[in-house]
């Protein structure tokens, strides 16, 4: 067999673990398995690369320096992976994300050259320069974007809202598919007529994806970091078809699909289409306050726990702030203890809960808590009103009235966990803090709420002591 079909079977074997790998992502029991499958397919794809890869006969040059690169960023990314916190993964996804947007782009870039023919000219209006013009574009968009999302999400940049900018936005978008086509139009040219262009292209994709994330903020950054991830595969895929490599194709295409499956869930989840997040300037706009109705009580370790034990139906709405205070463990001592004294415990996940698409579940899967016993938002919303005590662990948005009864809210029409439907409610939160969205939530102030101020870690801490006690 010669090294070309070894290559051939072993990207198709790489193609194939991706598939598996991804497969095996969509549950959180087999999601570790599934990440390594895919990373030993990468592997494989890089390792065949670099022992088989042919071009004119010659074999691939520059080993040694793609080995220190390999190594560089393998050391980086490791080091990186394992000391970020569960809640900056969203951060960590986003500048992960803006790597491969770069890599895609600069691939474009510096191998826009090479599509010259023997007599040195490049015919312009082929589906070869499309393809990489394509590529050099939703690359550089998803890499300077992906900065700019992870400097929003990191604290280190504000948002600047106008809808003026959205629009711009879509003006400029224009101006780059018109300015493609402007260069496809110019026939055959050499590459050093033409490069000039594609670097004014390259640096215009750069300003277009500052200026396409800045504009949205709030709730709607998990949705763009979604977008930008699709992006990012289909600037890959592109690269595969440049370099006729299925594993690069491949691995793109599930990129760009599973990102874009995932952001149309995320509207779906928040009620919103997916125009209205890049140009509504909509969805957690800060500041704008509902008017409060009410009074704030709270309840007493004591109260709570009595309440909690003599109950038959406890639903637990576990929120960001669960995570922030890492109370995980103890919510599930909580649910155990509970069901020891007869009472039926179980979880509401909302799909938006957290920083990060899942974050609920991977919170409490490192508890150990079964999986059979997080229900999802809608299977849960029909049963509120059985539920005895509806206990809020630092979540707030996610249960927002506001969504469903105040058109004038900026996350009217964003679907909640009607925790307002129980006939108990208790809070566990540190004080009146707001949430994501920065805006007030009338559920605190509702006749049968309670709150348990305090850090969540601490108040679950003293609860089950106190229900121990009884
Ligand atoms: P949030 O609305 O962000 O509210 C979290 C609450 O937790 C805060 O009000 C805070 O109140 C409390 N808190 C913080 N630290 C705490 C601690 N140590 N102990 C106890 N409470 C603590 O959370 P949520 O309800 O989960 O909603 C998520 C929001 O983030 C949504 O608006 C969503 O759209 C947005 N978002 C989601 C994602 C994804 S994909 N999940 C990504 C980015 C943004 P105190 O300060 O008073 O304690």
């Amino acid at each position: 067999m010669n090294e070309l079909a070894i290559l051939e079977i072993i990207y198709i074997v790489a193609s194939v673990l991706f598939i598996i790998g991804l497969k095996q992502l969509s549950h959180p029991e087999t999601a570790r398995r599934g990440n390594i499958i895919a990373a030993v397919g990468m592997g494989l794809a890089i390792v065949g690369t670099i022992l088989f890869h042919k071009k004119d006969g010659e074999p691939i040059g520059n080993v040694g320096l793609i080995l220190i690169a390999l190594l560089i960023g393998t050391i980086i990314g490791w080091v990186v992976a394992r000391r970020v916190r569960m809640t900056a993964m969203p951060q960590l996804v986003s500048l992960f994300n803006g790597m491969g947007g770069a890599c895609a782009a600069l691939i474009a870039l510096l191998e826009f050259p090479h599509l010259a023919h023997s007599e040195g000219s490049i015919n312009l209006l082929s589906g070869g320069v499309f393809n990489i013009l394509a590529g050099m574009v939703i690359g550089s968009v998803s890499f300077a974007g992906s900065m700019i999302a992870f400097g929003k999400l990191d604290g280190r940049i504000g948002d600047i809202r106008t809808r003026v900018l959205s629009y711009a936005n879509m003006f400029f978008l224009i101006v780059i598919i018109g300015f493609i086509a402007y260069i496809m139009g110019q026939g055959y040219k050499a590459p050093s007529e033409v490069m000039p262009l594609v670097i004014v292209l390259f640096v215009a994709s750069l300003v277009y994806g500052v200026l396409f994330v800045m504009p949205i903020g709030g709730a709607d950054m998990p949705v763009v970091i979604s977008l930008l991830n699709s992006f990012t595969g289909v600037a890959a895929a592109t690269g595969g078809f440049l370099y006729n490599n299925q594993a690069m194709l491949t691995g793109g295409i599930l990129v760009g699909s599973a990102g874009t499956i995932l952001t149309i869930l995320m509207c779906k989840a928040m009620n919103r289409s997916l125009l209205n997040v890049i140009v509504g300037v909509f969805g957690g706009t800060k500041g704008q306050a509902a008017e409060v109705k009410g009074s704030i009580k709270e309840i007493t370790l004591s109260d709570a726990s009595v309440l909690l034990s003599y109950s038959q139906k406890v639903v637990i709405v576990p929120g960001y702030g669960l995570a922030v205070a890492q109370a995980q463990h103890l919510c599930h001592e909580l649910e155990k203890l509970l069901e020891e004294k007869g009472v039926e415990v179980v979880y509401a996940i909302h799909p938006v809960a957290g920083r990060m698409p899942g974050h609920m579940n991977v919170l409490l899967a490192e508890a150990d808590v079964s999986y059979d016993k997080l229900i999802e938002m809608d299977d849960i919303n029909p049963t509120m009103s059985n539920v005895d005590v509806c206990v809020i662990i630092g979540a707030n948005d996610v249960v927002n009235p506001a969504a469903i009864d105040d058109p004038a809210s900026p996350i009217y029409g964003m679907p909640i966990i009607k925790a307002h439907e129980a006939k108990n409610i208790i809070v566990m939160k540190r004080g009146m803090g707001k949430g994501y969205a920065a805006i007030e939530n009338n559920l605190f102030y509702n006749d049968k709420t309670r709150m348990l101020f305090g850090d969540a870690k601490d108040s679950l801490q003293k609860l089950i002591t106190e229900i121990k006690n009884l």
